[in-house]
């Protein structure tokens, strides 16, 4: 078993990225922002005492920086450990200033995280405890969401599905609207949408549609801890995609169950806010040198759910990776 104090690490290696990403809210630089992100990760992963194997490193699909699949991290004066990160989730979301870009990473006993190999996107449906056993990927979107909307003791008008915005998503708005579900609908961040449908406290409760499979598999070990619902089918959006997972071995339409996305529950998931969002502030400049951060970590095995706030010396942090501060 994992030890529990890895929580308070991963929770400072999403504070360390999403401190040094912050410096990049609003410049219209996704790369730029990303990369400090990674290197921030990159930085304090190495600190800490696992034995580290990225299984999940954000950048291919559109060739951002990245922590790579394969890289070992970590002292190596600990346990062997599966990890995915996404040190920018949301890099427009980041570029342009606009909420929900978080900072975030998943842990995992090693060998238990999924290795998608080349998929790059997923069809995702999750939606939180009580509706978790009524879900059914391979059925309709109307039939889930009178199903989910039964399990919840709602009225389907009262059901409030995320999905981002997306040409691919043009018949599914039309079906969540014609079943009578509200929609919010976003643009970039489906982590941040997923955490919101299997959290029982904010507005949303339910994700659908098409998004990143690393994403996905980051969002699995938060939706473990919180017991949630979740289904994933790769949905390959290119026929070079489509036919890369046709050489791997892939079975299309097979339905990812969340213990196939990571085969344990001795798993983390952590997140900072970058920029604020409904239930994660962003990184809030206090002075000069004083940072406010906040922070959710989640440990599977548990179901312990912390939210942490933070205040950062930035000078005494950021130096540290070569990063020079701009005058605040
Ligand atoms: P980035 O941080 O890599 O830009 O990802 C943002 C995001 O919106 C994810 O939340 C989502 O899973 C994915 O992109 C969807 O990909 P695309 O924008 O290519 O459809």
């Amino acid at each position: 078993m994992l030890t529990r104090d890895l929580s308070l690490e991963m929770v400072r290696v999403t504070e360390l990225a999403a401190l040094a990403a912050s410096f990049y809210v609003g410049l219209g630089d996704k790369e730029g922002g990303d990369k400090v992100a990674v290197d921030a990760m990159r930085y304090y992963l190495n600190k800490i005492d696992i034995e580290g194997q990225i299984i999940i490193g954000e950048g291919e699909k559109d060739n951002a920086p990245m922590l790579y699949n394969g890289e070992i991290l970590g002292t190596k004066n600990g346990p062997k450990v599966d990890i995915a990160v996404d040190p920018v989730e949301g890099t427009t979301l980041l570029a342009l200033g606009q909420p929900n870009a978080i900072a975030t990473i998943a842990i995992s006993a090693s060998g238990s995280m999924l290795n998608p190999g080349s998929s790059y996107y997923m069809n995702k449906l999750v939606v939180s405890r009580k509706a978790k056993d009524v879900i059914n990927i391979d059925a309709s979107p109307t039939e889930n969401l009178q199903k989910i909307a039964k399990a919840l003791g709602k009225k389907i008008n009262a059901l409030t599905v995320f999905v981002l915005n997306k040409p691919r998503h043009v018949e599914l708005i039309k079906e969540i609207r014609a079943a009578g579900a509200r929609i919010i609908i976003h643009d970039h961040g489906d982590v941040w949408g997923a955490l919101a449908a299997a959290l029982p406290e904010t507005d949303i409760d339910v994700l659908m549609g098409t998004g990143g499979t690393p994403e996905a598999i980051i969002a699995a070990a938060a939706i473990k801890a919180l017991d949630g619902g979740m289904q994933c089918i790769m949905d390959p959006q290119s026929d070079e995609e489509k036919d890369t997972l046709i050489q791997e071995g892939k079975r299309l339409n097979q339905v990812f169950q969340l213990h196939d996305l990571i085969k344990t529950d001795d798993a983390f998931f952590a997140a900072t806010g970058i920029t604020g969002s409904s239930f994660l502030q962003g990184v809030n400049f206090r002075s000069r040198n004083r940072a406010m951060t906040q922070s959710i970590v989640m440990r599977s095995h548990s179901g312990t759910i912390r939210y942490i706030d933070g205040i950062h010396h930035l000078d005494k942090k950021l130096n540290k990776l070569g990063f020079s501060l701009p005058q605040l």
